[in-house]
């Protein structure tokens, strides 16, 4: 079931992306070598209650962090702790908070100190590939062409698709109908409609797209050792167009 927001419902849910959004800038700054993920989870579980916010990761199914922390070959859902970051890594941050009641979901990738060329082009491929999904969230549009913007532009850099995880619809709950996947074929697919937000999120892979999960029962990182990167924004479809929540 789709749940479509109001238009006060989507100002609510401005209020909690731009939290997550200045936790996110905050923690880019932060980062550098012989920064410990820990501190990065630290930092942002501090913002988020001082703003009067909650982190909506910590005890999300037994997730025991307030972001995710994902190293190079990792993915997605890195669980912070003893790590400590090295220059030339790339380091994915995954923030979720609800403030009153709304929630706000983003992911940006950071390099660490001066990074590969290769590492750079990840990161800038999976950027605008989120663009080009944003730019697909409009009335008129379907789910398909959201997937098929995001798929061709890693794709034609020569980067996979994460298959295996996948966007969401998002409201005062951190997961909501529909999926949005970063695949997908123009013109198919459920119809955008104005009042619809969704959390779109493309993970891309520099080798194959296939993944695996560690022993921890969460760090999801590339079969083949490939680095990955992942960007998220929380985007509201109004009449206008897209408008992505999750800004400062
Ligand atoms: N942005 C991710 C998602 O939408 C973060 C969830 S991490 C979890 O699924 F720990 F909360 F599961
Ligand atoms: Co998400």
């Amino acid at each position: 079931m789709i749940i479509l927001k109001t238009a006060a419902e989507i100002e609510q849910m401005r209020k909690a992306g731009a939290l997550v959004r200045q936790v996110l800038e905050r923690l880019g700054r932060y980062v550098a070598p012989g920064v410990r993920t820990a501190e990065l989870d630290a930092i942002a579980e501090e913002m988020i209650l001082a703003a009067g916010g909650t982190p909506s990761f910590k005890g999300y199914c037994g997730y025991p962090a307030s972001i995710c922390v994902s190293v190079n070959d990792e993915i997605i859902h890195g669980i912070p702790g003893k790590r400590v970051l090295v220059e030339g890594d790339i380091v994915s941050i995954d923030c979720g908070a609800i403030l009153d009641g709304y929630q706000g979901d983003a992911a940006m990738t950071f390099p660490v100190g001066d990074v590969s060329v290769e590492a750079e082009k990840l990161m800038r491929v999976t950027r605008e590939a989120l663009e080009a999904g944003i730019e697909m969230a409009r009335p008129t549009m379907r789910l398909g062409d959201i997937g098929n913007a995001i798929q061709v532009h890693a794709e034609s850099n020569g980067f996979s698709v994460v298959r295996d995880f996948v966007g969401h619809g998002i409201g005062r709950r951190m997961h909501e109908d529909p999926q949005i996947p970063n695949f997908g074929s123009p013109g198919t697919g459920l119809r955008l409609r104005p009042g619809m937000v969704l959390a779109i999120e493309p993970m891309v892979n520099a080798g194959g797209h296939e993944v695996m999960i560690m022993d921890d029962g969460w760090t999801t990182c590339t079969r083949d050792g490939s680095l990955s990167a992942h960007f998220e924004h929380t985007v509201a479809i109004t009449d206008a167009g897209p408008e992505v929540l999750t800004l400062p």
